[in-house]
């Protein structure tokens, strides 16, 4: 998908369609929206009072030829009351983008409301086109291969003057698009066709391609560096487990003046979660191929990060295996020696994710990273908290909590922030060893999230539970079913913030 920037009068601009947003507030006109209603003599004026389009959220109308305007088609779409955030305006030029699409009309022009930031409107609008652009159907005899060609954002000509901020706009916001979908490839993928090694050897690939560094950990490796948690989730498999090691260091080197910062991005790869002795029901086990998103959405940020080259070094854990039954399965009251040292009581082994985290958390650590942000669909409990609406975000550091929270406004996701107060350290005390890997029904997300901050110890944290948002069940007007590509915004938009870009 081709993106670009235009600086001129949307009524004289050559377009397939000319993507304009209207508010429910009055007046319903203004700006740049008013100059083409100018344009066409009033009549979105006269079809606003007519009653027969209220520009509710979401609310869209597609009016063909429309006379004085060089567009072919002019499409309306409703923004309702309040002014649209990030999030809401990526979901409505999303729709627009596949209600268009539908119609084979790829390649569009948006005008940019006036009322919000134009970084925003860049940020939204690429990136909610290129997530529209995604379809999951990647095995159909007769794949929908159909394409957006290109999008427009046309934006005031008083706006020129800043005309290479907002270049870099676009740029950022299609490589977080580009990362996003990279991520929701890999996480549709089934496991017979994503297995650990294909994995890695798609990260290779990527990371080859970037110009990123990459480090394929095999389990004799894991073995030598004693990553025994990480290993008790693999020996149930007959594939063979990896941890993959992504680098991205800034050339020239960040400023020396300044401490350096490495930032650790971990991911939860777990390319498909039976649950290992402690079995899953058979009931929506097939969507457990997903167990790999947090992977997934620290690869797409890697990818998105090497493209932008922002001054920061970025280093991405990403442990990767199967959790499988078998003869050679870790059971239920077996005690695993973590890397850091560590002993951990298998309690369920369906609580796999916080086990290979452990050593991933532990060797980021190791090396170098200063700063972690982990990802994984690490727990059912979160859903059950947040629903599918916010992730769990949770910190052990209070400072760094802050700076992620800026990062994940600027990129429009959302997160809620859950708690880690000491005493639900309790639910997960040790009995033989130092610590279980569950903490019994309440609280799941939280015990989940305790046992990870043992991993990270002093170093600032983050936390996300991404389980009830890394996958759609069902289609939206802004998205296909299937992988959502959660969390890559927001990483990408720490790398960059920390970079101080
Ligand atoms: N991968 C699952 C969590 C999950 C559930 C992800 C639903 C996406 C959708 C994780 O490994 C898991 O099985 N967690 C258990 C933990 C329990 C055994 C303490 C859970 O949530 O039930
Ligand atoms: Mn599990
Ligand atoms: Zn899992």
């Amino acid at each position: 998908m081709d993106t670009r920037l235009t600086f001129s009068f949307p009524a004289e601009f050559e377009t397939e369609a000319l993507v304009v947003f209207v508010s429910e507030r009055e007046p319903k006109l203004a700006g740049a929206a008013a100059e083409v209603d100018q344009a066409l003599g009033g009549a979105v004026a006269s079809l606003l009072k007519s009653g027969e389009f209220s520009a509710r959220a979401s609310e869209t109308l597609l009016l063909f030829k429309p006379t004085g305007l060089k567009a072919k088609r002019l499409l309306l779409v409703g923004t309702g009351k309040v002014p649209p955030t990030v999030y809401e305006l990526r979901r409505l030029a999303g729709a627009a983008a596949r209600s268009l699409k539908g119609k084979n009309i790829l390649s569009w022009s948006v005008l940019a409301p006036a009322e919000i930031a134009p970084e925003a409107v860049i940020a939204a609008t690429i990136t909610g086109a290129l997530a529209a652009d995604f379809e999951p159907g990647r095995y159909k005899s007769e794949p929908d291969d159909k394409r957006l060609a290109e999008v427009a954002v046309i934006l005031p000509p008083s706006l020129k003057a800043r005309e290479k901020e907002l270049l870099r706009a676009i740029q950022v916001a299609s490589a977080i698009g580009e990362g996003q979908n990279f991520a929701r490839e890999l996480a549709n993928e089934p496991s017979n066709r994503l297995t650990p090694t294909i994995m890695a050897a798609r990260a290779q690939a990527m990371a080859r391609a970037a110009g990123l560094e990459c480090e394929l950990i095999d389990a004799a490796r894991a073995r030598e560096l004693k990553m025994g948690a990480f290993l008790g989730v693999a020996q149930g498999s007959s594939e063979p487990p990896v941890m993959m090691v992504l680098r991205y260091r800034p050339r020239p080197a960040a400023n020396p003046a300044a401490p350096a910062r490495v930032l650790g991005l971990i991911g939860k790869g777990i390319t498909f979660d039976t649950g290992g002795i402690s079995i899953k029901p058979a009931d929506g086990m097939e969507k457990m191929k997903y167990d790999m998103a947090g992977g997934a959405a620290v690869l797409g940020a890697m990818q998105a990060i090497a493209a932008l080259r922002p001054p920061l070094e970025v280093l991405a854990v990403v442990p990767a295996t199967e959790n499988m039954p078998g003869g050679r399965a870790q059971k239920p009251g077996d005690v695993q020696i973590a890397m850091s040292g560590k002993s951990i009581e298998v309690i369920n082994t369906d609580a796999e994710g916080r086990l290979v985290l452990a050593d991933a958390l532990a060797y980021a650590r190791q090396l170098g990273a200063t700063h972690l942000v982990d990802v994984a669909t690490l727990t059912g409990a979160v859903a059950i908290a947040l629903g599918t609406v916010n992730s769990g975000v949770f910190a052990n550091d209070d400072a760094f909590y802050a700076e992620f929270e800026r990062a994940r406004q600027t990129a429009g996701e959302k997160m809620w922030r859950l708690p880690l107060d000491d005493e639900y350290f309790e639910q997960i005390r040790g009995t033989v060893g130092d610590i279980l890997n569950t903490g019994g029904r309440y609280g799941g997300a939280i015990t989940a999230a305790m046992f990870l901050r043992e991993f990270a110890e002093t170093v600032p944290w983050v936390h996300l539970d991404i389980a009830g948002t890394a996958w759609l069940d069902d289609a939206k007007p802004w998205m296909a079913k299937g992988p959502t590509g959660a969390a890559v915004p927001t990483l990408v938009n720490l790398a960059l913030a920390m970079a101080g870009v």
